[in-house]
Parts: C-alpha cells; sequence; structure tokens
C-alpha cells in the first residue's frame, strides 16, 4: 500500500481535494480538526511553557498541523513525499521549511534542531503498512532521543473500537478501509520507546452519522464524558520516550 499511497497526494486534483473539499469550513475533518487544533495548542503552552519547541511534522500534507501551532512553536519543520500537497501548504499559508523525503529506504534524518522537540503525525499511520508505519516512528525517535526531549502526537482516524467498526464487514477487502486499535498504536509506539502519555477522542461518529443534527448533539454530549476516547473514531495519543 506504501507506494501507491504515497502516489495519491501527488495528483494535483487530489490535492485540491484534500484541502477544499476534505477540509473544507464546517466539513467533518474540519470541525475535529478545529477540537484537535484547541487541544494540541493548550497542550503544548501547558507543556512547553516559555521554552518553544521545534516543530517538526511527517507528513505534514498541506500544513494543517504546521498552521495550528504557528506562533507557538521556534520553527517549524514539513517533511512530505508530496512536492505537491508541500507546495499546497505554503500556497495556503502554513509557514515551515518544507522537506522532500522518500517514500522508502533509510529513515529520513529531522533536521537538527535540538530540544524540545514536538513532532506531529496526522493522518498518516492509518492507510499505509506497518513498513511506513516503523518508518515514521523511526523518524520520530531521531527527533526525540529522550524521555525529556518533548513529545509526539499521532492520530488515528479509524479507531477499530469504535462505531466506524460496523461498516469494516462491508468493506473486508477494500485496502483503502483501514482501522487500527488503540492496542496496535500503543505497540507501535512501544516498538520505538514511547510511552503513551494521554489519549483524547474528537469525534464519536462517522461521516455520514455527522450529517444528523442529533447525532451531532450528542457526539458533543458523550466527548465531554471522561474515558469515551476509548470508543472515539478519531483519537490523538500523546507519547513521550520511554525513561
Ligand atoms: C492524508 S494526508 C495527511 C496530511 C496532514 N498530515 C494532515 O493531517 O492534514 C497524508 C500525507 O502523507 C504523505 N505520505 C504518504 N506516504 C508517505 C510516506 N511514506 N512518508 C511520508 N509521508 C507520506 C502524503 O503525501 C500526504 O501528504
Amino acid at each position: 500500500m506504501s507506494t501507491n499511497y504515497s502516489e495519491v497526494f501527488q495528483d494535483t486534483d487530489a490535492v485540491e481535494k484534500y484541502e477544499h473539499v476534505t477540509y473544507a469550513p464546517g466539513s467533518y475533518a474540519s470541525r475535529i480538526s478545529d477540537r484537535q487544533g484547541a487541544y494540541l495548542r493548550t497542550m503544548v503552552v501547558r507543556e512547553f511553557g516559555p521554552n518553544r519547541p521545534v516543530h517538526h511534522d511527517f507528513a505534514c500534507g498541506t500544513g494543517r498541523a504546521i498552521r495550528t501551532l504557528h506562533g507557538l512553536v521556534r520553527e517549524a519543520h514539513g517533511y512530505d513525499t508530496s512536492a505537491e500537497m508541500m507546495a499546497k501548504a505554503a500556497e495556503v499559508g502554513s509557514q515551515a521549511q518544507w522537506h522532500l523525503v522518500a517514500a522508502d529506504g533509510p529513515v529520513p534524518d529531522p533536521v537538527p534542531a535540538g530540544a524540545p522537540a514536538i513532532v506531529t503525525m496526522f493522518r498518516l499511520l492509518l492507510n499505509v503498512d506497518d513498513e511506513v508505519r516503523d518508518r515514521a516512528l523511526a523518524f520520530a525517535a531521531k527527533a526525540l532521543p529522550g524521555h525529556g526531549d518533548g513529545l509526539l502526537v499521532v492520530e488515528n482516524h479509524g479507531n477499530a473500537g469504535s462505531v466506524r467498526h460496523l461498516r469494516a464487514r462491508r468493506h473486508a477487502g477494500d485496502r483503502w478501509f483501514a482501522e487500527l486499535s488503540h492496542k496496535q498504536v500503543a505497540a507501535l509506539l512501544d516498538r520505538h520507546g514511547f510511552e503513551v502519555v494521554a489519549r483524547r477522542g474528537f469525534s464519536m461518529l462517522t461521516p455520514s452519522l455527522h450529517e444528523r443534527r442529533l447525532a451531532r448533539g450528542a457526539d458533543a454530549v458523550l466527548r465531554r464524558l471522561p474515558g469515551t476516547g476509548r470508543f472515539a473514531v478519531n483519537v490523538l495519543y500523546t507519547a513521550r520516550r520511554k525513561k
């Protein structure tokens, strides 16, 4: 899946669709992104205080995480296999240094910008194979060599323990329908010396359920209950290198 997946985002129509349809104002994805942004910004201020981190955004795409953390970080670096996605990132106002990386081969080197650092990895892990997942996490481990060096935040937008799982049978054999469980994410992080320090859910709904106003209301209530991140469709995991 890895080669095809990286090729998908080298198509200008796919880039346009990602930025202007998937992330159109008010869309399912952009509402989740807004909530994630508020959460991330609060976390960065709380965890790093005045000692602003350098931001490494792996699989940065059009720079969603980079725009979110702009002003709270010392410098930002976006890494991606798609020059087209990074060109769009710059066009829509994301401010960072852009680094084109290969889809496979040796693990890319983060720019040596020192600690503390925050590494983000949004909407990558779900749809790629284990090799790409491991390579991405190996990149994060290079950027965060020690426990005190900063934080890694990864997104799982297809939690296997959520209502989305009801679609799994219908999509059996469909290579574009993937799921990741909390256990799989924790195991992946663990393999690279990370431990999960926080897990937060950002929607209990699938895109089709999100179309229903009543469901959106219920989601807003449910998301406030403690522990419901376990059943969320969309989840962020924050991790540190183990001591
Ligand atoms: C769904 S987009 C997510 C973009 C951005 N992180 C976000 O959440 O909006 C997936 C991104 O992963 C990039 N990508 C695909 N394969 C990759 C790989 N092997 N290494 C790094 N980036 C990759 C694609 O070019 C694309 O920009």
